[in-house]
């Protein structure tokens, strides 16, 4: 059944999850408080919403994870192939149960974890995968490194992930695949992208890589296409410094991945294919194991401030969290993303919004500041001597005049995330500070055209 978009402050009115209704329940009331009323705002001289407090810290640092790289360290085993039974092939049984996926293949990073998929694939040069332009470069770089086309289809501008629309119109006779991204850890409209997929014959690897333990119509994130990849980069909710991750169900397939991420050579030792070598090194997975355990607690934590912090702006129509498609459970809350619409506070521009949050002892990002489609790379492959033997000049051309995505220029204008991997781990009088934070600014937006 068809259900209407919802925004997060529609799905917290309506989620059945008692922990979301539990939290909504004592939050206080939104844009309504007047104490925070005619109050100086901080960065003109007036009292600071938060003062002295520090945030959990992230990448967090434990006992377990200390003893887990001494151990391998003492072990002599710092390389995957030493041993059957070593850390890294332990983290992947361990990921993919964790995931509920029967296969993983663990990597040096993220952007190993797609670009290896792509090669498992077979997609390759004078090929074209649609993505998004709103995204992390390795999401695109994944793609170059094949020698393959990375095609940008334009945003949901309320979710900021791709418009299966707009993904629809920019498939041609070249299109292999589709790259979407979960963008902020949340779902994007998966249905609607693997019904396309499936209706012209398209491969989907899924770009998880902010989106661990999310999930999505009872599935988790990245276990739902045939290649789901996630990262472990530091900022990420299960981090090892620099780490990446293929979860998949088909045998075949997966085997291929661990060839193509071994330099070519297989499980039993023969030299098949063309391949980089990507391992995941012993060190980057005792670090991980030693995590796996808590992350499905702080994961529960993350969501859990997280719809207090939506119930608590809800109301304020200047700040509205991310859209979230009808499927969505739960979300990793890498970050916590919100658009900042300036016609609600006087025209002011963001950069003075963000100032006068940070002064209160809050702070919230831009984010991205200009799409993938902005970026000189796309003048470099319309002009690059290989690409132009890969595809015709007409395609080329249109390429690159087909890079023009209003809605991510305008998510690019309204971002104001909080990085939420430590933050969200904190109390609920910290939620309050990030609410009190955002909602005095909201409340004395009079007072900002004096920052
Ligand atoms: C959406 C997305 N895709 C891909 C990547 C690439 O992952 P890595 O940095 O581990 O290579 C990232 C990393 O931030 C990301 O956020």
């Amino acid at each position: 059944m068809k259900q209407p978009d919802l925004t997060r402050r529609q799905f917290i009115a309506t989620a059945s999850a008692g922990t979301l209704a539990a939290v909504a329940s004592t939050a206080r009331p939104a844009c309504a408080d007047v104490t925070r009323k005619a109050a100086k705002l901080a960065i003109l001289g007036g009292e600071p919403v938060r003062q002295n407090k520090s945030w959990p810290e992230w990448p967090h640092v434990n006992d377990e994870i200390v003893d887990a790289v001494v151990k391998t360290t003492r072990s002599g085993i710092w390389c995957r192939i030493q041993a059957a039974n070593g850390t890294v092939p332990t983290f992947e049984k361990e990921y993919a149960r964790l995931l509920g996926s029967r296969f993983c293949v663990a990597t040096g990073s993220g952007t190993q974890a797609l670009h290896t998929c792509v090669e498992a694939l077979g997609i390759g040069p004078g090929d074209e995968v649609i993505t998004s332009p709103y995204t992390d470069p390795g999401t695109i770089a994944s793609i170059l490194s094949a020698r393959a086309l990375p095609v940008l289809a334009d945003l949901d501008p309320a979710s900021y992930q791709l418009d299966p629309g707009e993904v629809e119109k920019r498939i041609t006779e070249n299109t292999r695949a589709i790259m979407p991204v979960h963008m902020m850890g949340q779902p994007c409209h998966l249905e609607r992208i693997m019904a396309i997929a499936r209706k012209h014959n398209l491969a989907v690897i899924e770009d998880a890589a902010q989106a661990h333990l999310s999930e999505y119509q009872g599935k988790k994130l990245g276990t739902i296409a045939p290649l789901g990849c996630f990262s472990f980069q530091s900022s990420k909710t299960i981090a090892c410094g620099e780490g990446g991750a293929i979860v998949g169900d088909d045998e075949a397939l997966m085997d291929r991945c661990y060839t193509v991420h071994n330099h070519g050579t297989n499980r039993r030792g023969r030299t098949e294919l063309i391949g980089p070598k990507y391992r995941m090194n012993e060190f980057e997975a005792a670090v991980l194991l030693a995590q796996l355990a808590g992350a499905q607690e702080q994961f529960r934590r993350r969501n859990q401030n997280a719809a207090h912090l939506t119930a608590r702006l809800a109301g304020c129509p200047g700040i509205v969290p991310q859209k979230l498609y009808p499927g969505t459970a739960t979300g990793s809350f890498y970050l916590y993303a919100m658009s900042y619409k300036r016609e609600h506070f006087n025209q002011v521009d963001r950069a003075r919004f963000l100032k006068a949050v940070a002064a209160e002892g809050v702070s919230l990002s831009p984010y991205i500041e200009r799409g993938l489609h902005r970026e000189p790379w796309v003048d470099h492959i319309v002009n690059a001597k290989g690409y132009s033997k890969l595809y015709s000049a007409r395609r080329l051309r249109q390429f690159r005049d087909e890079m023009d995505c209003p809605n991510c220029d305008r998510v690019c204008e309204e971002m104001a995330m909080l990085w939420a991997s430590g933050p969200l781990l904190g109390t609920v009088s910290d939620m309050d500070d990030i609410a009190d934070a955002i909602l005095k600014v909201y409340e004395n937006r009079d007072q900002l055209e004096r920052v």
